[in-house]
């Protein structure tokens, strides 16, 4: 198996969780936005093989799989280089399907829900097409994933590549990066610190937010389904707003903190929630973890990063 974007938050998970059951993994990553602490569990087991590799370039192995996680995910690390965050979901995608192509191996491609950008329909099906801005700073990632998933499918079209497509829609736990601006990470963060948390708008937005546990449980269910492709949305439809977060997770970690407002960062989707009818009914799959239990756990890992308990991890 090769896992491209392995050191990263969701990556490495995924790399666990194919060892334990049994298989080779390499592991591809160019340490952007991942770590190698993220693997450093992992570094002794001789069925895993890290590799420090931009996918921008070609990788050449015999493989019987791909799972394409490989891009920045959070705007703090895909608005660094924007030009660079094109040429990873572009040149990377190409590369790692030219790959399948050789080796006829199956690829399953992390896509995201940004993909219907700031959706005019609610909660959000397949087969809605978005509602992008083709222009504006999280294009370089929404039509990043978009070109990448046309390309998933004229390979699968033109040269039948053995193909599958999965919308990720927020997911958090441990793992995720410190500095990485997404709201969960961020809220924690300022929580644990005593520090006021900073909600962009009025509040009243809402997001849903899927534990990562369940969200390998889904990707690994559709990689392994045959006769489906895709595209499938893989969330957690419980909804709940920023300002009902931010509560919770003071609550959680009986912070004194208080929320301060912030204005909106443009294009922001004000909702943003999965309609997972496809993924129950194809892969049997649902989300079970509680967002309360899962902000159990990611707040203990903050909090074993920030009291520095977990080695070399960097902030
Ligand atoms: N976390 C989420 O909520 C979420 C939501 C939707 C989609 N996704 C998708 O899931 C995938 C993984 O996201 P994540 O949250 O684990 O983010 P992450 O930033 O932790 O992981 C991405 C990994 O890709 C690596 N990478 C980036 N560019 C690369 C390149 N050119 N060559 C090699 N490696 C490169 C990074 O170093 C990092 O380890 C991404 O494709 C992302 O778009 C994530």
């Amino acid at each position: 198996m090769l896992v491209t974007g392995g050191a990263g938050f969701i990556g490495s998970h995924l790399c666990d969780y194919l060892l334990n059951i049994g298989h080779d993994v390499i592991c591809l990553d160019n340490l952007f936005s991942g770590s190698k602490d993220n693997v450093r569990h992992l570094l002794g087991n001789p069925y895993f093989e890290f590799s420090r590799h931009d996918i921008i370039q070609p990788f050449f192995a015999e493989i019987d799989q791909i799972y394409h996680l490989a891009s920045p995910a959070s705007p703090v690390h895909y608005q660094h280089n924007p030009i660079k965050t094109i040429k990873t979901n572009v040149m990377g995608t190409i590369n790692m399907l030219g790959l399948a192509r050789r080796v006829k191996a199956r690829i399953v491609l992390a896509s995201t829900s940004e993909v219907y950008g700031n959706p005019r329909m609610h909660p959000q099906t397949e087969s809605y097409w978005g509602n992008v801005n083709p222009i504006g700073l999280r294009s370089c990632y929404e039509e990043g994933k978009r070109v990448s998933e046309t390309l998933m499918m004229d390979y699968h079209r033109q040269n039948h590549v053995d193909i599958k497509i999965i919308r990720i829609f927020n997911t958090y736990g441990p793992r995720m990066a410190i500095n990485d601006g997404r709201v969960i990470s961020n809220f924690v963060v300022q929580a644990l610190n005593g520090e006021d948390l900073t909600v962009y708008g009025d509040g009243t937005q809402t997001r849903s937010f899927c534990y990562i546990s369940d969200l390998i449980e889904g990707i690994v269910r559709m990689a392994e389904a045959d006769d489906f492709i895709g595209p499938v949305n893989l969330g957690n439809p419980a909804e709940i707003t920023i300002v009902e977060l931010a509560d919770k997770i003071i609550a959680l970690t009986k912070s004194r903190s208080h929320i301060v407002f912030e204005p909106l960062p443009s294009d922001d989707p004000e909702q943003r929630c999965p309609d997972i009818t496809i993924a129950k009914k194809v892969l049997k799959w649902e989300p079970t973890v509680s967002l309360e239990a899962g902000l159990k756990k990611t707040i203990q890992y903050f909090g074993q990063r920030l009291r520095g308990k977990n080695g070399r991890a960097r902030s």
